[in-house]
């Protein structure tokens, strides 16, 4: 019976109803042949490249407080830091020296950086050749401009959960459809978005992942970030469960085969939770991986989650290491730019 619902979202994913995932995501049975069906669209539409994605987490300052998030900004054990514009720009050099052509800039909601200094560290890092990714939460429409005609390419902002009730107690003051008019307005500027979720949020069942399979595929996302939550121990969500490898991993599968040409990171929360979270990943529809090059002290302070990978990692080795774990899972170091290369739809 689940091989009926397999086919109907290679051919008419539009038909597919939230009962149906649901279904897929709750019986076991299932995995073997879902992930193997992933990696065969995957390698179909994207050979076997993996893209590489170089990450700045250039400040841990957050205006914001979302409950599972460790560097919320009511967490007072987080020793704050903001990497100078300057410094931002000679690392996205070291990565660009390295053969990885996507410079991810990543914060906390962090007004300090206005309009024009988030637009020069854009320019500057322009002038090499590469993409430049976004990843700094919720700003003005008029920001979302003055940066896409910096040069700025892509724009990272999770959906988190396509619950809107789960939505709403993760985010005191916000709501599920004011993330939405973000997305929507950063697609209409040009960018290509990136969205996604986490899995084993307080509350979610295989109905609200669903949600978020179906909200992602009408959204159309460039990019869909999927990761397990971790609990972290100075958050209100220290005492909950975390997400699972095996339920992650599913719902990276369901992505690939409802969206076939979208980047697919295999997250860093996933390879914290399991040695080889990241490799399996890759295997179930994957095709992007994000290797930190935050410089020292400052990357052993932007702790998202507890026991995150690559903490100690010294300085650039995350680049070879992501490198070595792509080749070893079977598949090849793209160095190209990376962009969505969409499938023509008549
Ligand atoms: N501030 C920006 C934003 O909100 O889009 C970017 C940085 S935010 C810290 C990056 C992502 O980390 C979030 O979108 C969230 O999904 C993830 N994250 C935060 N806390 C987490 C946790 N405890 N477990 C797993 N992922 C977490
Ligand atoms: Fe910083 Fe959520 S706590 S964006």
């Amino acid at each position: 019976m689940f091989e009926g619902v397999l086919k109907k979202i290679l051919n008419h994913p539009e038909k597919v109803d939230l009962e149906e995932i649901a279904f897929l995501l709750s019986d076991s049975r299932v995995d073997e042949k879902l992930f193997a069906l992933a990696d065969e669209v995957r390698q179909k539409y994207m050979g076997k490249d993996v893209y590489l994605r170089g990450i700045i987490e250039f400040s841990n300052y957050c205006r914001n407080d979302c409950l599972y998030c460790g560097i919320r900004a009511s967490n007072r054990n987080v020793k704050r830091y903001r990497m100078k514009a300057d410094e931002i720009i000679h690392r996205a050099r070291v990565i660009y020296q390295m053969g990885v052509k996507t410079i991810v800039l990543q914060s906390g909601e962090d007004l300090f950086y206005d309009e024009e200094s988030i637009a020069y560290v854009i320019k500057e890092i322009k002038k090499m050749k590469v993409a430049v990714t976004l990843s700094i939460g919720e700003r003005t429409y008029e920001e979302y401009r003055y940066w896409k005609e910096s040069g700025a390419d892509r724009y990272l902002m999770r959906h988190e959960t396509a619950d809107e009730q789960i939505y709403e107690k993760m985010h005191p003051g916000d709501s599920l459809q004011n993330r939405i008019e973000h997305l929507r307005k950063l697609k209409q500027l040009g960018y290509e978005i990136g969205a996604g979720s986490m899995v084993g949020l307080p509350g979610q069942n295989d109905y609200s992942l669903a949600k978020d399979v179906l909200f992602v595929y009408e959204l159309d996302a460039d990019m869909v970030g999927i990761g397990p939550f971790i609990p972290h121990p100075n958050t209100p969500l220290s005492n909950f469960k975390g997400g699972d490898l095996q339920k992650t991993l599913k719902l990276i599968a369901l992505t690939r085969l409802f969206l076939p040409d979208s980047n697919i990171p295999a997250t860093t929360a996933l390879g914290t939770i399991h040695p080889s979270g990241r490799q399996l990943a890759l295997k179930c529809g994957a095709n992007v991986i994000m290797p930190n090059f935050t410089p020292s002290p400052y990357r052993a302070q932007y702790v998202l989650y507890p026991g995150k990978i690559c903490i100690f990692e010294k300085d650039t080795a995350c680049g070879e290491c992501t490198k070595q774990l792509i080749k070893s899972a079977g598949y090849f170091v793209s160095n190209s730019l990376g962009y969505r290369k969409k499938i023509a739809t008549e």
